[in-house]
């Protein structure tokens, strides 16, 4: 492969990306997450960086550490991701949202330790914003690529979301496979537009799988004029 190939080709390009959890708080002492190690995103962005991009990543939860020379800002829940988004995307060519957003947060966010009571408890959760979807809403000039953690019907519900969230590309993948998705360093992708599938990438390292996205993401930034 040629994954450590670096090159002047997103120079003068500016790629937000955003990786890992979400954190929605409970109370002073809990919160909800999910699996996502974030590596996917942190390495979309140091793929950007080494092919030239002024990069800014949008970093949830996650143990991984930034690539050197990009701006990070660092959020906790999909309100905050929101935000940072956001106020980063006008000023945005290409959007790469790899992060892992919570689909909803507890309704109520207790200021002091929730205590024990009876046998059960049942937590009323509420819907977050759907921060790709806000974009698709907005987008000006920017290349949108958004992901898809699917278990069954991958092709059918990433072209769904492709469609409704207004994106330029869905990348993928299913996470019922060995090797797949949110917490290895392998992934394996399928990556569509609106015609259909685009490319598929078999199952290669995390980094690998980046560089091989960043490339088909700027063969379509080219292809119309960018
Ligand atoms: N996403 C987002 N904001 C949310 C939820 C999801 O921006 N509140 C984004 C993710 O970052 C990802 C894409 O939407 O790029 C798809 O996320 P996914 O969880 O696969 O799809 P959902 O639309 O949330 O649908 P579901 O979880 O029901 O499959
Ligand atoms: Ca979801």
């Amino acid at each position: 492969g040629t994954w450590f190939a670096g090159n002047g080709i997103l120079q003068g390009k500016r790629v937000l990306v955003t990786a890992g959890g979400t954190i929605e708080r409970l109370d002073p002492v809990r919160f909800l997450t999910n699996d996502s190690s974030g590596k996917m995103g942190f390495a979309v962005a140091e793929a950007a960086k080494r092919m030239g991009a002024d990069v800014t990543l949008v970093a949830g939860r996650s143990s991984e550490t930034p690539p050197a020379g990009i701006k990070v800002i660092r959020t906790a829940s999909a309100a905050d991701m929101l935000d940072a988004v956001m106020r980063e995307f006008p000023d945005t060519d290409i959007v790469v949202k790899a992060a892992a957003v919570a689909d909803y947060r507890p309704a109520t966010v207790h200021e002091q330790k929730v205590k024990k009571t009876g046998e059960k408890l049942v937590l009323e959760l509420e819907r977050t914003t759907d921060i790709l979807a806000a974009l698709g809403e907005r987008k000006t000039h920017q290349l949108l690529v958004g992901f898809a953690a699917e278990t069954e019907n991958v092709e059918r519900y990433a072209l769904d979301k492709l469609k409704r969230k207004n994106c330029d590309l869905i990348v993928a993948n299913d996470v019922s496979k060995e090797g797949v998705g949110f917490n290895g360093d392998t992934n394996a992708v399928d990556v569509y537009g609106p015609e259909g599938l685009v490319s598929s990438l078999p199952l290669m390292s995390k980094r690998e799988t980046a560089s091989r996205l960043m490339e088909l993401i700027t063969d379509r930034l080219s292809s119309r004029g960018g």
